[in-house]
């Protein structure tokens, strides 16, 4: 599974492993020397050299050229050009290029799947589905494109309109994480193209391969139509790239996707330069199990919740409150499914849980496991990292039931994101309980509720429900579909990406009040002879 052909360890004469070739090779990356890692138009790069590294084995994939500062700075000049000339294009034209786009990335899902696998870690079929996530927004951005309208309000003043006009907004800088390298970029450039925008997209520098083979793709879409590359420019590097772009004046949007920590830094220094900002920070998502509920639904959910993706989602599913009636059940029923859980490479048809993205996860994985014992919580199972030797080189760590000794959620076990398969579980004995401690943390990004009882929807979903952007009857917190605007509240930083209105807040609204008249009114009746 994990054999590897001789590795020279020499950047510039490595030799990769047969199965990392092979999936580079399918998507025309190159499997030696050092790739470009910055895209404008021209593919460049002359900063510092940043490696790919597989989560699974840790194999070197690859040695990128990120931007220095001094092109970062010619890129986003380059896409306010771009930018300029793009606004001019009419959207259902733009929306031309987007179904080009798809058309291109779904002819390439499977390798493109597999490379998200080889690069980011989680297991094929999530690889692939994650492909189908951007393909998915692509169909919604071609429509929209046909249906970015304005309003037209009625006027207090005889022979006067008001319009709401909707207009390109400038350069988008997207910042994305590593647990979606290819998903969440598809979000942000999908609205943004569509609403006439230029995007400057800087990645994780741990999923660079990612990026480069999106942007190949995107890039031959673009040169094939005549429109300038840096419409969709990339820029890999490390936190001062990622600073530096969000500094930037000449970018009206910055979208973020990672910690709360960072976040909140980005937030600020956006806001103080007065630019718009979408933030997609920390989830730490409930799921809630009612007496009433279809165990035979729930617990598969849940399962997927708390170990997809071997819990690196932001919608991953880390605290569980049971019935106190259907406790015993669920647990007893969840730990058979997490015996059953094969780790290995995420390539690997069988396999169900792929490694953590980076060694440092592992420490906090450990970190979080430490503490809950060191606080008197009950380990059900999980705990360690995996003792397999074909699993050493990669970063596997068994996923994790555990019943802290308080539920209070101020605690730090309940109310901090520990991205890794933890699932922290409490009983309950009323649905108003569990909806209290659902929202009695800083984050509120996903919630999900089992039951068939009407009433507990209603209360759910209403006033005094759950407090998060995601409120899920009888679905697991994680895996949305892109239709809906998806985002979360409170820390977690009340950005929306993706469906519903989020196309919004990439574009410039102008409220313009039209005479048609021959008199010149004042509003509110007011009067200002002289
Ligand atoms: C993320 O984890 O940052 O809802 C995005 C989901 C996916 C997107 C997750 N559609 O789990």
């Amino acid at each position: 599974m994990f054999t590897r052909t001789k590795t020279s360890g020499k950047h510039l004469s490595r030799a990769l492993s047969t199965r990392a070739s092979t999936v580079l090779q399918s998507l025309g990356l190159p499997t030696s020397g050092e790739l470009a890692g910055v895209y404008d138009g021209q593919w460049k790069g002359s900063g510092e050299v940043m490696e790919s590294r597989c989560p699974a084995t840790g194999e070197v994939l690859a040695n990128v050229r990120t931007a220095s500062p001094q092109e970062l700075h010619e890129t986003i000049e380059k896409s306010r050009a771009a930018y300029r000339q793009f606004r001019n294009v009419p959207a259902p034209r733009r929306g031309e290029i987007l179904r080009q786009i798809r058309e291109e990335l779904a002819a390439k899902r499977d390798n493109l799947g597999a490379l998200v696998s080889l690069e980011m870690g989680k297991i094929k079929t999530e690889g692939v589905g994650e492909v189908q996530e951007f393909v998915d927004i692509c169909d919604y951005a071609v429509g929209l494109s046909r249906m970015m309208n304005g309003r037209v309000v009625a006027s207090e003043r005889p022979g006067h309109v008001i319009y709401e006009v909707p207009n390109p907004l400038g350069v988008v800088g997207v910042l994305s994480a590593f647990n979606f390298p290819v998903a969440v970029y598809g979000w942000n450039l999908a609205l943004s193209l569509a609403a006439g925008n230029a995007t400057v997209w800087k990645p994780s520098p741990t999923t660079p391969l990612c990026s480069i083979a999106v942007s190949k793709i995107i890039a031959g879409v673009l040169e094939r139509n005549n429109i300038p590359g840096a419409v969709a420019s990339l820029v890999t590097g490390d936190k001062e790239t990622g600073k530096d772009l969000v500094k930037s004046r000449d970018v009206e949007l910055v979208s973020f996707t990672g910690s709360e920590a960072v976040g909140r830094n980005v937030g600020e220094k956006v806001a103080s330069r007065f630019g718009k900002v979408i933030l997609e920070l920390g989830g730490n998502n409930a799921s809630i199990v009612m007496p009433d509920a279809d165990l035979s639904l729930a617990i598969p959910a849940v399962f997927f919740g708390a170990v997809g993706t071997a819990g690196q989602r932001c919608t991953s599913t880390r605290r569980l409150y049971l019935h106190r009636k259907v406790a015993p059940e669920v647990l007893e029923r969840l730990q058979k499914l997490y015996k059953s859980v094969i780790p290995g490479d995420p390539l690997a048809a069988d396999t169900l849980l792929g490694p953590l993205h980076t060694r440092s996860a592992i420490k906090t994985y450990l970190t979080a496991v430490d503490y809950l014992r060191s606080s008197g919580a009950e380990i059900l199972t999980g705990g360690s990292k995996y003792s397999e030797e074909a699993l050493a080189p990669g970063n596997f760590v068994q996923p994790t039931i555990a019943i802290p000794k308080s539920p209070e959620p101020k605690d730090r076990i309940w109310s901090t994101e520990t991205f890794a398969p933890v699932l922290n579980v409490a009983i309950f004995d009323e649905l108003e309980q569990a909806i209290e401690w659902n929202n009695n943390v800083p984050q509120g990004l996903s919630s999900s509720l089992w039951t068939r009882d009407l009433r507990h929807l209603g209360k759910w979903m209403g006033p005094s429900g759950s407090d998060a952007g995601i409120v899920n009857v009888n679905v697991g917190t994680s895996g949305a579909e892109i239709g809906a605007a998806f985002g979360g509240n409170k820390s977690t930083g009340w950005g929306r990406e993706s469906g519903g209105d989020s196309w919004k807040q990439y574009v410039r609204w102008s409220a313009c009040t039209v005479n048609y008249s021959d008199a010149a009114p004042l509003a509110q009746g007011v009067n200002f002879a002289a």
